[in-house]
């Protein structure tokens, strides 16, 4: 990995840091501290959401067309009340109050109960040379989580987390850059909850007391400090103010929540036909089939290999015939290829597409077509270009993309010779012209505008149908263009465990529809760890198995019978579980929530759930408790306040307590909370093999609600009114429970069905939907 921030260590330099307040001024928005030269500005966007900005020149930068999904002026008024003293400026809103002291200037915000938070340490604001750096106090109590894609366990108090997206090739717990770098993170204490989100694409880096203990930091080598203070006190709350500022993930289409199988590579037309059987012929639900590098020519982005592929549409129009989905990878760097007629090349080169370095030269490096140049994804007309040039894979009936090797991931000498990873030269322009952007601000963005070149051109190329993306690297908000994948991972147990606390941080930084390659990507996993990783897969919110080349094949069905058995099984569990599913993917897409959620989301003032990493919730209310270890048959459980189910056996217990769970390789232990209702359907092999004719909704007494969200799964309809929600409220009078089922909303009309009420441990009722309102008692 190279080393080209080689900086002394922050606490080893000399900072300037905020003086005295000087001037104060105000508008409508907030106040503006001139401070000697530097300028601090405190702007309300909401009553939970302040931004803070120092130019230590006194000039704020200007806006930079890539920034957060909504610019301060895009914000509606915020009512907020400003009080000046000799000793500070207050700004109070219907949440918060935020005070800056005058002398020497600091910031600190206070609950309504008067509580603390995201206040500033002794030092403050500081600058030094191109760094900018911001120093908090962090309570005794107070837990990190989010910070984009991050190894390790959950909580991630006292440690680095460095912003720089790289090829993070053969990681482990202890890495730090990542594939995604997502500045934000939350901080939790009981009762007291918010997020910060570091407003910079530059290289950045968060010291959560890992440094100076009691004191967390954040510094970028931008020329200007600019975060925002989003105030929960919730997570969930946290998360909406977040994913308003920074965009929400679109609805996809259903059969991408269904299962996917990958490998480098199922090479050819007939090893793909014969994939796509075996699902079938063995009834393991399978709804997508991943292409990797190998159906290109030559890796020539944009073709097919004519050997291998030679009619790519009558084998994508066989599969759909089956139920199968295509997706194929896409990699950023295109061949370089002078006069062989390659049109993506020379229509690249002609137009001026591809990254330059600083002397005007094209740059470029080695990738699979061996020699190879990139485009520039910041330039809005690139990003049309290619989105459009997606078009040779939809013609032919692909239904998503896999973006891949976006860091971007370049070596610097052809394949085979002992390359070093590099990027682009740090002063490479990049962007439109009049930003004047270098590689050294646009690095950490190179995913995220490949994935809105990739979603953008989807959705012109295929515009009565949802498309499926998905990313290696990305950026803060490339929630709105992608679904993001845990790069390359090991067939490792340690794996499967850090795959749930790294999907969880994830969830916490905005990005719900994320995965891991069930299984690992490199080497070769045994039986068992096979059976246990496909458990784990059920809950993964994309639920893809994908391996590499040179290890042995990991389909469900290699490991022997008791395995393909357990994947059968889970897989099963996955497509019956797929109304509850869409649901929370439909809440992910409306509020920001995450899908997969550690319990810690739900639990903020249980401090047993802050270290929490190997149990977890998908959506509101069914709880896993997995198994990441071989050999292993039980295991501890915690369960928080309240009621609690097993899934499998009904047994009732009464948190907060810990359980020993009975865990068999065929069971991973799961439960639900009381007052529970969870929607399911009947198995089918595909999402949409057949209109759904039952709708069973798994009901566990107690006090409870779910709203179910549904809609055709396919089309954009939904943006037009056609989807239906009904809400389910449960309630628990001494013996008896009942279940009042609202009328439905909305102008989607589910196809003819019956629904079975199932209390579970009592008994089952059933009746034709017709929409309306009803209760029902047990
Ligand atoms: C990268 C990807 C991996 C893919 C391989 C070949 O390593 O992370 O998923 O299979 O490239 O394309």
């Amino acid at each position: 990995m190279p080393q080209v921030f080689g900086k002394l260590p922050i606490h080893a330099r000399s900072w300037s840091t905020l003086g005295a307040v000087s001037s104060v001024e105000q508008d409508d928005r907030g106040v503006y501290c001139q401070c000697g030269d530097a300028l601090l500005s405190v702007t309300v966007l909401t009553p939970s959401l302040v931004r803070v900005r120092l130019a230590p020149t006194g000039k704020l930068l200007p806006r930079r067309s890539w920034a957060v999904a909504k610019d301060d002026s895009e914000w509606s008024p915020v009512s907020m009340d400003v009080q000046e003293t000799e000793a500070a400026i207050e700004i109070k809103t219907a949440k918060v109050r935020i005070r800056i002291e005058r002398n020497p200037c600091r910031l600190v915000c206070f609950d309504q109960a008067g509580r603390p938070f995201a206040e500033d340490a002794e030092t403050g604001i500081g600058w030094s040379e191109k760094t900018v750096a911001g120093w908090k106090k962090m309570d005794a109590d107070e837990h990190f989580y989010g910070f984009g894609e991050r190894t390790g366990l959950l909580d991630k108090r006292s440690e680095r987390k460095t912003n720089w997206t790289l090829d993070a090739l053969d990681y482990t717990t202890v890495a730090d850059e990542m594939y995604q770098a997502i500045p934000f993170f939350m901080a939790l204490r009981p009762d007291v909850g918010y997020g910060i989100f570091f407003n910079t694409t530059f290289w950045s880096q968060f010291d959560m007391g890992a440094c100076k203990p009691g004191v967390w930091q954040m510094e970028t080598h931008s020329g200007e400090l600019d975060y925002y203070i989003v105030y929960g006190p919730t997570p969930a709350e946290i998360l909406e103010t977040y994913t308003q500022l920074t965009g929400r993930m679109p609805l996809p289409p259903k059969w991408s929540i269904g299962y996917h199988q990958c490998r480098w590579s199922y090479e050819s037309e007939s090893i793909v036909r014969k994939l796509a059987r075996e699902f079938r012929d063995r009834r393991i639900p399978c709804d997508v089939i991943h292409l990797d590098i190998d159906y290109m020519n030559g890796y020539r982005v944009f073709t097919w290999s004519p050997k291998r592929f030679a009619e790519p549409a009558k084998l994508m129009r066989d599969l759909k015939e089956t139920g199968f989905q295509v997706v194929t990878i896409v990699d950023p760097g295109v061949k370089y290829e002078p006069e062989a007629d390659y049109t993506i090349f020379d229509d690249g080169l002609k137009e001026d597409y591809f990254v330059r370095k600083a002397n005007g030269e094209i740059f470029h490096g080695y990738v699979w077509p061996d020699k190879a140049v990139f485009p520039d994804f910041l330039k809005p007309e690139v990003r049309h270009w290619w989105g459009d040039a997606q078009k040779a894979l939809t013609d032919v009936g692909v239904a998503g993309i896999w973006n891949d090797m976006n860091e971007p991931a370049i070596v610097d000498r052809p394949f085979g010779d002992e390359g070093v990873h590099i990027w682009f030269p740090l002063d490479s322009p990049q962007g439109p012209a009049d930003e004047q952007a270098t590689h050294a601000e646009a690095h950490n963005l190179y995913g995220s505008g490949m994935s809105q070149a990739c979603a953008e051109g989807l959705e012109r190329l295929r515009p009565t149908e949802r498309s499926f993306v998905l990313t290696r690297s990305g950026y803060a908000g490339v929630q709105r263009w992608s679904s993001v994948w845990m790069g390359d991972n090991q067939s490792w147990w340690e794996h499967l465990e850090l795959s749930i606390p790294m999907l969880c941080n994830m969830g916490l930084s905005g990005v719900a529809f994320v995965g891991a390659d069930i299984g690992g990507f490199a080497g070769n996993a045994t039986a068992e760890l096979f059976a246990r990783w496909m458990q784990v897969g059920l809950l993964y919110p994309l639920m893809r198995a994908h391996s590499s080349m040179k290890t042995e094949q990991h389909e469900p069905w290699v490991f022997g019978e008791r395995t393909e058995r357990i994947c059968r099984e889970y897989i099963e569990l996955r497509y019956r579980l797929l109304p509850y599913l869409y649901t929370a993917f439909w809440e992910a897409a409306t509020t920001g929530a995450p899908i997969l959620r550690p319990l810690v989301y739900h639990y903020p003032n249980d401090p047993k759930t802050y270290a929490l990493h190997d149990q977890v919730l998908l959506g509101p209310s069914l709880m896993a408790a997995p198994v990441y270890r071989p050999g292993v048959e039980c295991r501890a459980v915690y369960l928080p306040e309240g009621i609690w189910y097993d899934w499998w056996t009904g047994t009732r217990y009464e948190g907060a307590t810990h359980i020993l769970a009975d865990a068999p390789l065929e069971r991973m232990p799961l439960y639900v909370k009381a007052g529970a209702v969870i929607p399911m359907q009947p198995v089918m092999q595909y999402v949409d093999e057949r209109p759904i004719d039952e709708l069973r909704l798994r009901v566990w007494s107690g006090d409870g609600e779910f709203i179910l969200y549904e809609d055709d799964g396919r089309s954009f309809e939904y943006r037009n009114g056609s989807w239906a929600t009904t809400v389910y409220r449960v309630t628990a009078e001494g013996e008896r429970t009942a279940l009042h089922i609202q009328a439905r909303q909305g102008n989607w009309t589910p196809p003819t069905r019956t629904v079975v009420v199932e209390l579970v441990g009592v008994g089952e009722q059933r009746f034709e939907d017709d929409g309306s309102d009803r209760t029902l008692t047990f």
